[in-house]
């Protein structure tokens, strides 16, 4: 670092100056950042304002939330002494990092996968180390378990963002069985794809399952996420979250949403047809390959220069995510399933953009 008036920070801060960086210019139509399309009916935003309204907002709120956690543990199918909860699943997902990663320790994040993952170990000092994703953006039980074996901490989104990517059930259990990481398996996008190793964590201590109501539950503004881990763990990662880290409106709003939780995800199953019509007519687009994807996303690469068709369609009102900056993903796109009219808008400013820009190399 330059300045010597910040000598105080760790050195690995002036490479993550900013840390997680995301451009986002106005567009009517935002297809970025995997979001439900479908906000909250008024009824239901309406029943939370009067929720809140009876509380005491003077006070703080309770010291271990456990009705309220009890209430997730249920909706979920584990027990009460399974489950934290905080501010998104990312907050969680902090907590687990400061509890197990520091200098000396290692972290294996297969890549391309969630920028967070590595912003956040290497912050913590950790040593980051890749693998575990075959040429397709499968993931691979050999080669995970072989870079496991040199690891403390290894991170799993299932499906992944942005491959779509899923891990086998099967080999999951035999990862967490026959190695002594611990395995975080963030199931962010779980209600597209339906499977889960949340029955697992019961008998496994070196297994976390992240799970969040940003995605599915179309409560991103909010910020609400869950680990479910073994008991025994628990206590020890609890030591690493902020006290009182949830307040009173999330819960109100949470509560809500899981008494309604069929009115709220009662799209994903458009959701999810929406997105086998939108692959379907994207590989029909030219010079476009598409992944196959379990999740609210599609991910896809193009023989155009990426960034100049992102930029074109951002010029015609559509925001999709350029990941082509993300490692293995030089000519990759990433586009959130969004409304019908929405997934239509994408499809024809990415028509334009085609017709607009030549074949070739990125710039
Ligand atoms: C894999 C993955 N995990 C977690 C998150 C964010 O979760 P939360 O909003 O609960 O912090 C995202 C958001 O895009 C994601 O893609």
């Amino acid at each position: 670092m330059q300045n010597t008036t910040f000598q105080f920070f760790k050195q690995q801060l002036s490479k993550l100056a900013g840390g997680y960086k995301l451009d986002v210019p106005p567009c009517p139509i935002k297809l970025n950042q995997n979001e439900n399309p479908y906000d909250w009916p008024s009824t239901l935003k309406q029943a939370v304002f009067e929720r809140v309204r009876d509380v005491d907002w003077n006070r703080y709120p309770p010291f271990v939330p456990a009705d309220f956690t009890s209430k997730v543990a249920k909706y979920l199918g584990v027990g009460a002494d399974q489950v934290l909860v905080g501010n998104g699943s990312n907050e969680l997902l902090y907590a687990i990092f400061v509890a197990t990663l520091e200098p000396g320790r290692k972290v294996l994040i297969p890549q391309p996968t969630f920028t967070l993952y590595k912003l956040l170990a290497e912050i913590l000092g950790a040593e980051v180390l890749t693998a575990g994703l075959d040429d397709d953006m499968q993931y691979d039980a050999v080669a995970l378990e072989t870079a496991a074996r040199d690891a403390n901490v290894v991170v799993l989104a299932s499906p992944n963002n942005p491959t779509g990517s899923v891990i086998n059930p099967i080999d999951l259990e035999h990862l967490v069985q026959t190695t002594h990481a611990l395995w975080i398996v963030d199931e962010a996008y779980f209600e597209f794809h339906g499977e889960t190793a949340l029955e697992l964590t019961r008998t496994c201590p070196n297994l976390v399952v992240l799970r969040t109501f940003s995605k599915a539950f179309a409560t991103a503004g909010l910020r609400f996420g869950c680990m479910v881990c073994h008991p025994n763990a628990l206590p020890l990662f609890a030591a690493a979250k902020l006290p009182y880290n949830l307040n009173i409106f999330t819960m109100a709003a949470v509560e809500t949403a899981m008494e309604h939780a069929v009115t709220l995800k009662g799209r994903l199953e458009e959701i999810k047809r929406e997105r086998e019509r939108v692959a379907r007519l994207l590989k029909a687009s030219r010079g476009v390959r598409v992944y196959p994807s379990r999740s609210n996303f599609l991910l896809f690469e193009t023989d155009r220069d990426p960034r100049a068709l992102w930029q074109s369609m951002v010029n015609r009102g559509v925001l999709i995510r350029d990941v082509s900056s993300y490692p293995r993903l030089e000519r990759a796109l990433r586009v959130s399933i969004g409304r019908p009219e929405e997934n239509d808008a994408f499809l024809k400013a990415l028509e334009f953009a085609i017709t607009e820009i030549a074949p070739g190399a990125k710039a």
